[in-house]
This record gives structure tokens, C-alpha cells and sequence, in this order.
């Protein structure tokens, strides 16, 4: 049967960059594996992404399903029952671990967390680029993984992602399937960008029409 994928664009108020307009989290993933030059123009536009003294503080264990089964499944085992429902369609797992103090002084790095999470929004920016799909999740056993992957102290591991080709939600189960059909939300930008005072809407937003938003 001949299925398609579905497209979540964000209906934005005023036009924003295509990959960041067209990028979603989906839960269908195709068997296609990534090729391995996809796969590091990822890691190389993470690699890519600004940190706090340039730290660089991100690491990622990498499993592609295909290429490394083993290693695939261990980080699949940390999972939560309800993400594994569904990641298994996905060729590729990473787990992302933040290097918590500062490589020169020891001192704790207090931008860590932020610094990995940029980095992984600039790969996961490049993925949409390449027409690939992420979803990241919190959803999963930070003790098991820090056991699995045998991380040493001084590291915390951050979030996982799989990686992917997106397919049809008809291959889901039905629960799933809603959920990936369901219109996307974000909060109205007057609910978060201020001027003058905090809860202050910012008099640069109230010149934009709201009918416009999503
Ligand atoms: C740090 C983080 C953790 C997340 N954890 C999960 C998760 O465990 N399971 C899941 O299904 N989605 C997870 N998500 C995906 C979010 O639910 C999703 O990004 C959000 O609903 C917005 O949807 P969008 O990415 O399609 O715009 C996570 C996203 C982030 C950034």
C-alpha cells in the first residue's frame, strides 16, 4: 500500500527559515537507514554550534540500527515502555551527555545543559535540511544509560534522539496515529516577550496582527 507522510508546518506569524518552519518531532520513521554522510553533517553542524568559552561540553554515544545492533539495542533498553512503543521504527539512537565542569579550571560549568542543547538544535536543524527527522526525548532511565554507557563521573547524560526518514502515521497504532495527526500548538509570542516591565507584552509584538498566529 502506497502510504504518505505528513507535512506539520508551523503556521507562523510573520515567514521564519523553511527548516526551522518545516521541522516537527514524528513518531513513524521508515526503515531507511541514514546514510553515514547525513550522519555527519549532523554531528559536524552540532560540532558547529556556539558554547559558553567555547567548551564544546557535548558528547554523544551514536547507534545506528543497521550498522551497530548491539549498541542500538543497549541504548534502546534505556528508554521509557512509552517512547519504546514507537522508537524502534527509528534507524538511529543518540544519546546526547554534557561534560559538567569547565575543561581549564574544573570549575562546574553552569552553561552545560544549555550549550548541549544547542548543539542539538543546530543538528537538529541540519537534519531537517537533509529532509531527515528528530525527535528528542527525556523520556529515559538516566541511570541505566550512565551504567550502559559506562559514563564517567564529571558527565550527565542530557537527552536522546532518534533519527530518521518520517513515514505515514498509518503505520502507528491508533493512539499514536491521533497524536501524530493532531494540529501542532505553541503559546501566543505576547505570553512570553516583554518590554519595559516582566508581563509587559512587548509593543514590538502588539504591531504584528495575532489573526496570523498559530
Ligand atoms: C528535551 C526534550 C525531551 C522530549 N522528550 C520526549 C519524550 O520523551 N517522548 C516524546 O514522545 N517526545 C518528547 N519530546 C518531543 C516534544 O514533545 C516535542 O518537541 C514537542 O511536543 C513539540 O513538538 P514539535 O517538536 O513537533 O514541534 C521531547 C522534546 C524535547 C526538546
Amino acid at each position: 500500500m502506497q502510504t504518505t507522510t505528513i507535512e506539520k508546518t508551523a503556521r507562523t506569524r510573520v515567514p521564519i527559515a523553511d527548516v526551522l518552519r518545516t521541522r516537527w518531532s514524528p513518531r513513524a520513521f521508515t526503515n531507511r537507514p541514514v546514510e553515514n554522510k547525513n550522519l555527519l553533517a549532523l554531528l559536524e553542524a552540532a560540532r558547529w554550534s556556539p558554547s559558553s568559552m567555547n567548551e564544546q561540553p557535548w558528547h554523544f554515544m551514536l547507534a545506528a540500527k543497521h550498522d551497530d545492533p548491539e549498541a542500538y539495542r543497549q541504548l534502546y533498553k534505556c528508554l521509557s515502555k512509552s517512547n519504546q512503543r514507537w522508537v524502534h521504527r527509528a534507524p538511529v539512537l543518540l544519546l546526547a551527555a554534557a561534560k559538567l565542569h569547565n575543561a581549564r579550571t574544573g570549575e562546574p560549568n553552569v552553561f552545560a545543559w544549555y550549550d548541549v542543547g544547542q548543539s542539538v538544535a543546530f543538528l537538529t536543524v541540519q537534519a531537517t535540511a537533509l529532509g531527515l527527522a528528530v525527535h528528542q526525548l527525556g523520556g529515559f532511565d538516566r541511570g541505566k544509560a550512565r551504567e550502559i554507557i559506562r559514563l564517567p563521573d564529571g558527565y550527565e547524560p542530557i537527552v536522546m534522539l532518534c533519527i530518521g526518514y518520517a513515514d505515514s502515521p498509518e503505520v502507528l497504532p491508533d493512539d499514536l496515529r491521533v497524536r501524530e495527526e493532531a494540529p501542532r500548538f505553541r503559546k501566543p509570542l505576547e505570553s512570553f516577550v516583554f518590554t519595559e516591565e516582566w508581563g509587559n507584552p512587548s509593543h514590538h509584538i502588539n504591531s504584528i496582527p495575532s489573526t496570523a498566529s498559530n
